[in-house]
Parts: C-alpha cells; structure tokens; sequence
C-alpha cells in the first residue's frame, strides 16, 4: 500500500505548523510596493472558520430541503379544506414560499457535490411522521399552529443559526440562501401570529390550540429538531396518525360570508337575473373580474395537484407551487376590482362548480386537463377582444388587471404542457374525452346540465364557459 501525503488523520502525525518560507527581498518589496497604494477600501470583517464541512453542510441542507417540500405539499393538500377566505388566500402565497425555498436549497445542495437525483429521491421517515401528524389538524387554526409556529419557527431559528454557525467566507453562498429565504419567513411568520390570534378573539378556544403546539413540539424534539442533531425526547404518545393516517380533504369550503353556488356554471343563471344584458361588454367584464374573485377554486385545484403528484417531479411541483401563488394573487385582485367597480365582493355568489368537481378527482390528470387545457387555454381565447374593448372604453380598471392577468395565465398555460407530461401518458385526444366524459358525469350529477341522451358527452366550449377560469 502507498503512503499518501494527505493522509495524516490516523497514523504519523503530522507537524502541526507547516512554517512559512518568505524569501527576505521578496518580503521587503511586498512591504514597499503596499506603502505606494493610496486606496483604503472598507475591511471585510469576516472570519474563515465555521463548524461544517461540505459533507455536514450538505446534510444539514438536504433536511432543510425536504422539509421545505414537504411543506409546500402539505399546504397544498389543505387547500380544499381551509374555509377562512384570508387563510386560503395566504396559503396559496406560502405554498409557493416554501416551494421557493426547496428550490434555492436544491440548488445550493448541487453545488455541495450531491447530485439532484439524490436530492430529490431523499425520503426521511421521521420527518414524514413529523409533517402528517402536523397535516392531521382538525382545523385550519391548528394547522397554522404546527405549520408556522412549530416547524416555520424551528425551521427560521435553524437557518438562523446555520447562517451564524457556517463559514462566511467558504460558504457565503449558503448564507445568502438561507437569508432570501428568511426574507419570506418573515412576513409569513408574522402573519401567521396575527391569524391565529385572530382564530383565538373569534372563538377557537386557545388552550386546544396550546395543547396541539406542545404535542407538536415534543413530537419534533423526539425526532432531533430539524437538522437531527439535537438531543432526543420521549415521541409523544398517541399520534393521531398512528389512529387514523392523514387523507386530504375533497370538498372545496368557504366561510359564512359567501353565498356559494355549483347547480350551474353561469353566473346570470345563478342570480336568477341579467345585471346587463348578455353579451354586452358591461356583462363580460363583471363575468370576467368574478371568475378573477372565484379563482380561489384554481387556488384549490393547483395546490391539491402538488400533493396529489408529489414526488413524481420536483420541478413540476415547483412549477404548480408558483402557479397557486399567482391564482392567489388573482383572487385578490378580482375581489380588490369588485370593491373597485363598487360591489361588496361577497354580494356576488361564488361559483363552487369546477372545484366541486375537480376535488374528488383521485386522477389529477383530468382535473388538470380541466383547468389547464379548457380553463386557462379558454381565457385565452377572449382575453384580447376584451383588453382591447376596455382600451377603446377607456376602461383603465379592467385594461390593467387583465393586461397582468393574460401574462399569468399565458405563463400557466405554458408550464402546463410540462406539467400534464408529468401527470399522464395518455395522448391529447384521449385525455380531452376523458375529462369532458367526466365533467360531463359531474355535471348532470349536480344539474349544471341535463342529459337527455344516453350518450353524451359537454363540449370544450361548455366546460371553458361552465367551469373554466
Ligand atoms: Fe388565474
Ligand atoms: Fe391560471
């Protein structure tokens, strides 16, 4: 066997200074020539140290990792089931936080010599018990607690920490990660104190909520914190998954303010009367900017997909993270242009039709199909004729947020494509007879339609105006 000059751990010992050889001229001319240089740029106070190697560096990231996806998935599976309005709409945001934050981590773990098949294939059982257990909330007020008050504030105290404990010169480059992310973390967490606080003065009795956070929280000590390294605890007992394992909810609720409705996809029919007459521009732009308001259905639809297909492919989970961020953001601006154009946004009925629908859909092939290809493609379709008419009407309020909204949905149309891929492998023409077989199934059986012949399947164009976006 052949001596290697590195390899000192174990055997001979090797000095423990090598001293430096400066060669006398060589010393004095450095020492001369820095006499002359008249600059005095600001010192960079950093140290080179820290605590990790690229070894430990990588590990560490890899949970920070995993816990960040399986939190933007988690999320994504409740998002049927929060009814709160506010809390649906700030989850669709931090889906897409915690979806961001898996991405820059993933990114920096590449360049911590781990490939992205290994980060992406990286599965922890503990931590999957830890993020169910937190899943299986029995209301969206202790969902925040587990989601935002144990693991978001472990997790921001850890990359704090991280930050502190790395070597700022050597790993700078995980440093300014973990502070974009944080960049996130905060308003997020400072949000999440306000609403819980907010479930509390509205009734959710508090110590249910405190006996949930210490469950949690002793649950996560038990499984070393976040990075595992921490000293281990007791596991709580008992889980309640170990009882009853966590399913997502199916049925899309909304709170008591809304006046819902799902026998019909058309609004007028809803209301059982024509605010303008059909087919007027004033018509088509009040159905356009509450189809923007009643998107928080395609909050639910994109959310849910991340958990339905979750681990088949990082980058379409990420992709559909970023879409829920954006139908979130179009729920507000519609309900923002509804108070705009002078209506108490939940004076108008909310359309339940397409959710209703799409929510028991175990294949999410179909339901993305739905909203992607039909609902999206289907926006498409008019949203130019009618920016144009608001140019010509000098319609500023609809000019702008459809001008923002075409953009999005061109970009979702966009990723959809890759997106489906991941989802099925049936061609085209199948996967659109199917989802209209379906969508047709659905709605005869909530009366959106009548079935008056044994075969019969809605048109595209039925299902873009019934249920699209
Ligand atoms: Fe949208
Ligand atoms: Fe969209």
């Amino acid at each position: 066997m052949s001596t290697n000059i590195l390899d000192h751990n174990h055997t001979s010992p090797m000095p423990q200074t090598i001293p430096a050889i400066s060669i006398a001229p060589q010393r004095a001319g450095a020492a001369e020539r820095k006499k002359t240089y008249p600059y005095r740029f600001p010192r960079d106070g950093r140290l080179m140290g820290g605590k990790y190697s690229v070894t430990e560096n990588a590990r560490r990231l890899q949970r920070f990792f995993y816990f960040e996806r399986r939190l933007m998935q988690g999320l994504g599976s409740w998002t049927l089931s929060i009814p709160e309005f506010e809390v649906k709409l700030e989850t669709g945001r931090h889906i897409f936080y915690h979806g961001d934050a898996a991405r820059l981590l993933r990114e920096r773990l590449h360049e911590q010599e781990i490939r992205l098949k290994q980060v992406d294939g990286f599965r922890d059982a503990e931590i999957d018990r830890m993020v169910e257990e937190v899943l299986s909330a029995d209301s969206p007020a202790e969902l925040l607690v587990g989601v935002h008050q144990v693991l978001g504030r472990a997790l921001a105290t850890t990359y704090r920490h991280h930050i502190d404990d790395t070597d700022p010169v050597t790993d700078a480059p995980t440093i300014r990660c973990l502070r974009r992310i944080l960049t996130d973390y905060e308003p997020m967490q400072e949000w999440a104190d306000q609403a819980i606080a907010a479930y509390i003065d509205g009734g959710v009795d508090e110590s249910r909520l405190a006996v949930w956070r210490w469950h949690l929280q002793r649950l996560l000590a038990s499984v070393g914190g976040i990075t595992g390294g921490d000293p281990r605890g007791e596991t709580p007992s008992p889980l309640r998954t170990d009882t009853k394992p966590y399913v997502r909810g199916t049925a899309p609720l909304r709170d008591v303010r809304f006046d819902t409705f799902k026998n019909t996809g058309d609004y007028d029919t809803a209301d059982a009367q024509e605010r303008f007459p059909k087919n007027s521009y004033e018509n088509l732009r009040l159905r356009f900017i509450r189809t923007q308001r009643d998107e928080v259905d395609a909050i639910e639809a994109f959310g849910t997909f991340i958990w339905d297909i979750r681990f088949k492919d990082f980058e379409s989970e990420y992709n559909l993270s970023r879409i829920t961020w954006d139908e979130a953001r179009h729920t507000e601006i519609g309900h923002r242009a509804l108070l705009a154009a002078g209506y108490d946004p939940f004076e108008l009925r909310n359309r339940l039709t397409g959710s209703t629908c799409r929510g028991p859909m175990t294949d999410p092939a179909f339901a993305m199909a739905e909203i992607n290809l039909f609902g999206e493609v289907g926006v498409l379709k008019t949203i130019n004729h009618l920016i144009d008419e608001a140019a010509n009407r000098n319609d500023e309020l609809l000019r702008h947020i459809a001008g923002f909204i075409r953009a999005d949905e061109r970009t979702h149309v966009r990723k959809g494509t890759g997106i489906l891929k991941v989802m099925t492998n049936l061609e085209a023409k199948e996967l659109e007879l199917r989802t209209r077989e379906l969508f047709t199934e659905c709605l005869v059986s909530l009366g959106a339609v009548k079935s008056d012949m044994d075969v019969f399947t809605v048109s595209r164009e039925d299902i873009e105006h019934l249920v699209g976006e």
